[in-house]
């Protein structure tokens, strides 16, 4: 029904319209007596063969909502109601900044595509926090942070330790997100220096609190076997908790429509299925070359419910999607669970 009926609906609209259109009608199923429990019904197809334990946490099954959807923690549990086993919200930073001027969101239908430049547009930290403190949880929240745009990265640090504290009573587990494409500079923060004192400060911090809540760095899938060589040791010398990779390329190569047209769109993250074999790539060599020490979530392109295994069998431990949802619909998120339920029962 989704693919016929509600995504050339949909598709109508630009991006941007509709993820405020899915908002919009989540509200509503919220308040429907009833709707929520169905909604739950229809895809949630949960059974102790789906269930997944990753650094002391116990999901429900393996597949979870990418950062980027639900940036200020409106919908999680709706989305968890959709089937997914965790829903990782965010990026959110200290204070609420509006983004890039809009269009920043494109469709490449050919090749089953988004490229996105939103720019960490939320609404803020303390908003998030009021969200997560109202509602009754059953579905297991990861916090992306992120830093505001006009804060420079020598001072970065303040800014994810900002979110952190508020977030820290919240949320089940953190992404340390240093991998988008929209934020000026960004990227520089997954350089070794000041990756390891951004990683080395967010740990101090987890103990200051007495708390245990696992920390995840989020990568590029741009970076060299090098630069990964570098992540796996920060990861081992900080002692954080894991990784997940990818975020969205500024690859470009492969899509099927024009240099022009793609040029035309500018700047901004790809994602979507030209990403599905290079973030596996990622998760491949992260996970072999660290003997499988580092959990890994594994995001990028996941369109099938044979891309979701194929990075579960290149060693992650959980896997996350975006753009297959607003492609596909929820009814993927549903043959991924059914065929991890085939795989992994016994
Ligand atoms: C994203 N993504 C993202 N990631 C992140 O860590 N913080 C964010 O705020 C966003 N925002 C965002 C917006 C949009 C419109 C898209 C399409 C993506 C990246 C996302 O979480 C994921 O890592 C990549 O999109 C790759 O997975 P998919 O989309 O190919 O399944």
């Amino acid at each position: 029904m989704y693919k016929n009926i509600i995504r050339p609906i949909l598709f109508l609209f630009s991006p941007e319209a509709i993820h405020n259109l899915i908002f919009i009608a989540f509200k509503i199923a919220s308040v429907v007596p009833g709707l929520k429990w169905l909604v739950g019904r229809i895809y949630c197809s949960n059974s102790k063969s789906t269930e997944v334990e990753v650094c002391g946490i116990k999901f429900p099954n393996r597949v979870g909502l990418a950062a980027g959807l639900d940036k200020n923690a409106d919908a999680f549990e709706m989305f968890g109601k959709l089937g997914f086993g965790f829903v990782e919200v965010g990026t959110v930073t200290p204070k609420a900044q509006p983004g890039n001027p809009k269009p920043r969101v494109f469709r490449l239908k050919k090749d089953r595509a988004l490229i996105n430049r939103m720019g960490f547009n939320n609404q803020g930290v303390h908003h998030m926090v009021k969200k997560l403190k109202k509602a009754k949880r059953s579905v297991i929240v990861g916090g992306n942070i992120g830093k505001n745009k006009v804060t420079p990265n020598t001072e970065a640090i303040s800014d994810y330790i900002f979110s952190f504290r508020k977030l820290h009573h919240y949320v089940d587990y953190f992404v340390v997100n240093v991998s988008s494409p929209n934020t000026p500079n960004l990227r520089e923060l997954q350089d070794k220096e000041p990756l390891t004192q951004l990683l080395a400060a967010l740990k101090l911090e987890n103990n200051k609190l007495n708390s245990t809540k696992p920390i995840f760095l989020k990568i590029a899938p741009d970076i060299t076997n090098a630069h990964l060589d570098d992540i796996i040791d920060i990861v081992g010398a900080t002692k954080i908790d894991g990784i997940v990779a990818t975020n969205t390329t500024i690859e470009r190569s492969g899509l099927s429509y024009s240099d022009e047209h793609v040029k035309s769109l500018g700047a901004g993250g790809l994602s979507g299925t030209p990403l599905t074999s290079r973030s596996t790539e990622v998760i491949k060599y992260l996970v072999d070359k660290s003997n499988g020490s580092i959990p890994v979530i594994g995001a990028g392109g996941i369109m099938t419910a044979q891309d979701a295994l194929d990075k579960l069998n290149a060693g992650a431990s959980l896997v996350q999607l975006y753009t297959g949802f607003i492609y596909e619909g929820p009814g993927l998120i549903k043959q991924i669970n059914k065929l991890l339920d085939e795989q992994y029962k016994s």
